[in-house]
């Protein structure tokens, strides 16, 4: 109920004089900020199913531990594993942050580890890969944790912000480098259960 207090839905219809077309702009607003619908929800659950063809390509004869990402990969990881068809396991572990002691502040820790990993095909399964760096972070302790090989799943992807050069597997969508919500993603929390991606509007 309290989101229904936040977000506020309503639509823009813009008919251009010299088109009989009618654009149909949904804008959404999250707190303080707009945003335009970017990414249909049709679309979305389209790419997903391509990917998730692909998958069931690449995927055949591994032992695969899907492993998403929270809070973000929520609804792609269950997207995609409702749609396998191997026999998959899927666990999801956190990033959290907390103060450390050391100088470089705030340090983050995969917490969540509940699967044996170890020597499994692992499908990371991320939201968003921005600058790459909780991507790094995760691939550095699948690792350590010896697993035999690693793919890379995300929903969207920032090529103009990434940093790094862990190579992408199944990108969902390339994005310029813009503040997005929905599908998971939030601003300061909301927005997450939009089943279309938003873009902010400047
Ligand atoms: P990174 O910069 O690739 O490490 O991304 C870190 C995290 O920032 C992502 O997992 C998202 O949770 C969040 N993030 C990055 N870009 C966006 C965005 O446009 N909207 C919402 N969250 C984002």
């Amino acid at each position: 109920m309290l989101i229904r207090t936040k977000i506020s839905y309503y639509f823009h219809i813009f008919a251009p004089a010299y088109s009989s077309i009618v654009t149909h702009m949904k804008e959404i607003r999250i707190l303080d900020k707009n945003f335009r619908e970017f990414i249909t929800e049709k679309a979305i659950q389209e790419r997903v199913d391509e990917i998730v063809r692909q998958m069931n390509t690449d995927l055949v004869g591994k032992d695969v531990v899907f492993l998403g990402i929270l809070n973000g990969a929520f609804l792609f990881a269950a997207d995609l594993f409702r749609r396998i068809e191997l026999q998959v396991r899927i666990s999801f572990v956190k990033l959290a942050s907390y103060e450390g002691t050391s100088s470089s502040g705030t340090i983050k820790e995969l917490i969540g580890w509940n699967e044996d990993i170890r020597n499994k095909t692992i499908v990371v399964i991320e939201d968003i890969v921005d600058t790459g760096n909780t991507l790094e972070r995760i691939v550095d302790e699948l690792i350590i944790r010896k697993v035999s090989e690693v793919k890379i799943a995300t929903m969207l992807y920032k090529p103009q912000a990434y940093t790094k050069s862990i190579p992408l597997d199944y990108i969902g969508f390339e994005i310029p480098n813009d503040f997005v919500v929905g599908y998971g993603l939030d601003y300061d929390g909301y927005g997450r259960n939009l089943p279309s991606v938003y873009t902010l509007i400047h």
